[in-house]
């Protein structure tokens, strides 16, 4: 079936060849054609360009998108989508004048979902999940990537995992799986650190591999979770296994995390709140690609990530949500971008590419997702008649998307 999209006001993140990354230097550039026309057949992205150029094709269908913006859809590539219930109580706690570090350590937090997560069905994970997957389509992503974390026994982690397969399985979104199971220390092994592990690295790592469960290992490398030393055990096992590492970083303190996941050659490093400039040096030419949450800045109050540094040193950036029960509740990529801009001071070029292309690769996917390219997924967002794609970061309230298009089909 061929779709054919007429008199776009601006189609951005046009790229002729396909890039995986854009890096600190090109951030500011974003190629846009304006009044263009793009074609897609079924779910890929066959043609585009100017209307003066515009094809004599005999289209299946045609969308008149006159004053409205083409974009690639967000690519999302660190969320916690999977969880049981919700942590509203620490939010009042929080604004009460209790700090995450506080709750965390009277057995609220990753440990609270934790409990929950164990002690709810498959099928019921399941549920609550999809209406919060469909939500962030319906927003405009088309890519996502989803963690495990909140089993912290071999079950639970099997649980989530499984249900992120069947979320890949019955949705048409691409979804990237990445093991978590060191996201904190469950209670019974407060005293025994090295136990759980060595439970994750002999027991959940093997087994989890074996079935195909996870793309990606995690590990929360911070101050009263998991140590570098331990960080760089875990990530060392996880290679073994196939799965490559992508880590929590310097959420709360700079302690060496993204020197480790470096040093294994992580495809990201995230959260990124605490920069010192040994970390921002330690990132240059290399591979990894540094991820910032501003949403979990935002909720938690605590310092966004020093985009405009980091840029300056010539790094690259992705954005991505961190849709998580207790310090993200939040899955919306257009309010990450808005709050990048005003919140960490990115253009809004700045903000699209880290948020499309940046995302793509900080998930192993920018070969077929990120950029308005031939041959690319046809998974895009068409907005609502606006002035100009700036609109996307200034409205940040509003919802300005009027459809999104999944391999070529209209999300209903
Ligand atoms: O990315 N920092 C670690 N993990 C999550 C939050 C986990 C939670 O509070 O449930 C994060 O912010
Ligand atoms: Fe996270």
């Amino acid at each position: 079936m061929i779709t054919l999209i007429t008199n776009i006001k601006e189609l951005l993140q046009v790229r002729e060849t396909s890039i995986d990354k854009v890096s600190g230097a090109e951030m500011a550039i974003l190629p846009t054609i304006k009044n263009a026309f793009l074609i897609l057949n079924d779910s890929i992205i066959e043609d585009f360009g100017t209307m003066e150029n515009l094809p004599d094709i005999k289209a299946d269908k045609v969308i008149d998108a006159t004053g409205r913006v083409v974009l690639p859809s967000w690519c999302d590539s660190h969320t916690h989508i999977v969880y049981a219930g919700n942590r509203e109580q620490e939010f009042v706690d929080r604004i009460n004048g209790f700090s995450y570090e506080e709750i965390a350590n009277r057995g609220g937090g990753i440990l609270n979902s934790a409990k929950k997560l164990n002690e709810t069905s498959e099928e019921e994970i399941y549920k609550q999940s999809k209406i919060r997957l469909e939500e962030v389509m319906h927003l405009g992503t088309g890519a996502v990537e989803i963690k495990s974390g909140y089993g912290l026994t071999i079950e639970g982690e099997l649980k989530m995992l499984n249900v992120i397969k069947k979320l890949a399985e019955n949705y048409p979104i691409s979804i990237k799986a990445t093991f978590l199971g060191a996201h904190a220390f469950p209670v019974h092994y407060k005293e025994n650190k090295a136990g759980y592990i060595d439970e994750i690295i002999t027991k959940m790592i093997p087994q989890i591999a074996q079935n195909q469960l996870a793309d990606y290992i995690d590990v929360f490398c911070e101050t009263g979770y998991f140590s570098v030393e331990e960080t760089e055990k875990i990530m060392e096992a996880g290679i073994e296994h196939g799965l490559i590492p992508k880590i929590h970083v310097n959420q709360f303190n700079s302690i060496g995390g993204i020197q480790a996941g470096i040093k294994f050659k992580a495809l990201s490093v995230d959260h990124l709140e605490i920069m010192n400039p040994e970390d921002i040096e330690a990132l240059k030419n290399t591979e990894t690609m540094p991820v910032a949450l501003p949403s979990c800045s935002y909720f938690l109050s605590i310092p966004y990530t020093p985009a405009r540094e980091m840029i300056k040193a010539g790094l690259p950036l992705a954005l991505a949500t961190d849709f998580n029960p207790g310090s993200t509740p939040s899955g919306n990529m257009n309010f990450v971008v808005a709050t990048a801009c005003i919140k960490m001071k990115m253009t809004p070029e700045e903000a699209i590419n880290a948020a499309t292309i940046n995302g793509a690769y900080a998930m192993g996917i920018s070969e077929t997702h990120g950029s308005i390219t031939k041959g690319k997924k046809a998974n895009l967002i068409l907005t609502k008649p606006i002035s100009s794609y700036y609109q996307i970061p200034y409205a940040f309230g509003s919802n300005l998307i009027e459809s999104v298009f999944i391999e070529g089909k209209i999300l209903a």
